[in-house]
C-alpha cells in the first residue's frame, strides 16, 4: 500500500512523544489507517538539541515552510503552539493539498473560520481533538457522535493548572499564591501563569467548544473571561460550607437573545455542589460536562494536558486523517454552520 507521509511541526513536549508514537506503532498505526502511516520530517525551530538524538537525524529540518509543501508530504501534524508561524504553515500546507492535524488551542480559537475557509477551499481534512482537554476526546463527539442531537449547555473545567489550585485550596485551604507556588514546583503552572490564571487558556477552550456544541463561530474574544487570582482561601471555605466546590467553568450554552436563539461563551470561577459529577474532578485533571436534548447529561472526563495524553489525541487523529486520505474522502467539514448569533459579552 502506498504510505502516508507525515510532516511534524515541532518537537517540544508533544512532539516528541507524537514522532516516538509514530514510529514504535508503526505496525499497529498501519493495520489501523490501511496504509504504512511514516513520518516524511520534522521542522524544529533549532537543530542539535537533546532531544533530536532520540529520534532519526535525518528527519529533522529547520525549513519547515519547505516542509509542508513537500509533494511526498500527505498530513501535517502542526504542535508548534501559538498564532505564528502556526496559521502561516498551516495554510500553506492545505493549499499545497496536505490535510491537517493541529493541537493548537490559541490558533483555532483566533483563527478558527480563516482556517475552516482554507481546509474546505483545499477540500481536505483539520482535526484538532487534542486543542480542548488534551486526552479526552470531545471535539468529535461533538462534531460527530452528537450531530443528530441538539446540544444546550457545554460545562468544562479545561484548564489542569486552575483545577489543581482550586483543588489545593479546597482541601488543604491554602491560599492562592501558596497553591499557585505549589502548582509551579509540580510543574503543572508555567514559570509566568497567566494564560491559566487568568483563564485565557480557558477562554480559547470555550470559544472551540461553542463552535462546535453549537455549529457557530465563537471566538476567543467573543468570550468573557474572568480568572481565578482573586479567589481567596475564605471564598473556597464559604463555598465548602454550603457544601459547595468553587471551580473554574467553561460554560457555553444556547440562550433566548433579542432575536430568537444565540450562544453565549464564558469562563469564571464558579460555586458548584458537591453533588455534582463535575466537583468530582480532581487535581489537574480535566472534564467536559455536556447537556442535550436527546442524550441529556454526558460527561467527558481524564488528563486535558501532557506529553503522552495529548499526542494519544494527536495520534488518534492522525489515524481518521490518513483513512479519509486513503479513502480518498474528506471527514466531518466545517461547512454547516448555522452561524447563530453570539450574545455580547457580560450579557448574560
Ligand atoms: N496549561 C494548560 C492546563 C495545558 O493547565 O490545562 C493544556 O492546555
Amino acid at each position: 500500500d502506498k504510505p502516508v507521509r507525515v510532516a511534524l511541526l515541532g518537537c517540544g513536549v508533544v512532539g516528541t512523544q507524537v514522532a516516538r508514537l509514530i514510529l514504535e506503532q508503526a505496525d499497529d498505526l498501519a493495520a489501523r489507517a490501511g496504509a504504512p502511516v511514516e513520518l516524511a520530517g520534522i521542522a524544529v525551530r533549532r537543530l542539535g538539541l537533546e532531544r533530536d538524538a532520540e529520534l532519526p537525524a535525518e528527519l529533522f529540518t529547520t525549513d519547515a515552510e519547505a516542509l509542508v509543501t513537500r509533494p511526498d508530504v500527505d498530513v501535517v501534524v502542526e504542535v508548534i503552539g501559538g498564532i505564528e508561524p502556526a496559521r502561516t504553515l498551516i495554510l500553506a500546507a492545505l493549499a499545497g493539498g496536505a490535510s491537517v492535524v493541529s493541537a493548537n488551542k490559541a490558533l483555532l480559537a483566533e483563527d478558527g473560520p480563516t482556517l475552516y475557509a482554507a481546509a474546505e477551499a483545499a477540500g481536505r481534512d483539520l482535526y484538532y481533538e487534542a486543542a480542548v482537554a488534551g486526552a479526552i476526546p470531545i471535539l468529535r463527539p461533538l462534531r460527530e457522535s452528537l450531530a443528530g442531537d441538539k446540544v444546550t449547555r457545554v460545562l468544562g473545567i479545561v484548564n489542569g493548572t486552575t483545577n489543581f489550585i482550586l483543588d489545593k485550596m479546597d482541601t488543604s485551604g491554602a491560599g492562592f499564591t501558596e497553591a499557585l507556588e505549589e502548582a509551579q514546583a509540580l510543574g503543572y503552572a508555567e514559570a509566568d501563569p497567566t494564560a491559566d490564571v487568568e483563564g485565557f487558556d480557558a477562554a480559547a477552550k470555550a470559544a472551540i467548544l461553542a463552535s462546535l456544541a453549537f455549529h457557530t463561530r465563537v471566538t476567543a474574544a467573543d468570550v468573557h473571561r474572568e480568572g481565578i487570582a482573586e479567589v481567596t482561601a475564605s471564598d473556597v471555605a464559604s463555598a465548602r460550607a454550603m457544601g459547595c466546590v468553587v471551580k473554574l467553568l467553561a460554560i457555553c450554552a444556547l440562550e433566548d437573545g433579542p432575536d430568537g436563539k444565540a450562544v453565549s461563551a464564558r469562563v469564571h470561577p464558579a460555586m458548584i455542589p458537591a453533588s455534582h459529577p463535575l466537583a468530582s474532578v480532581r487535581g489537574a485533571y480535566n472534564a467536559v460536562f455536556v447537556e442535550s436534548e436527546a442524550a441529556g447529561q454526558l460527561m467527558f472526563y481524564g488528563p486535558g494536558a501532557g506529553g503522552a495524553p495529548t499526542a494519544s489525541a494527536v495520534l488518534g487523529d492522525l489515524v481518521t486523517v490518513a483513512r479519509n486520505r486513503i479513502a480518498d474522502v474528506r471527514g466531518a467539514g466545517e461547512s454547516a454552520y448555522a452561524d447563530l448569533p453570539i450574545l455580547p459579552m457580560g450579557s448574560t
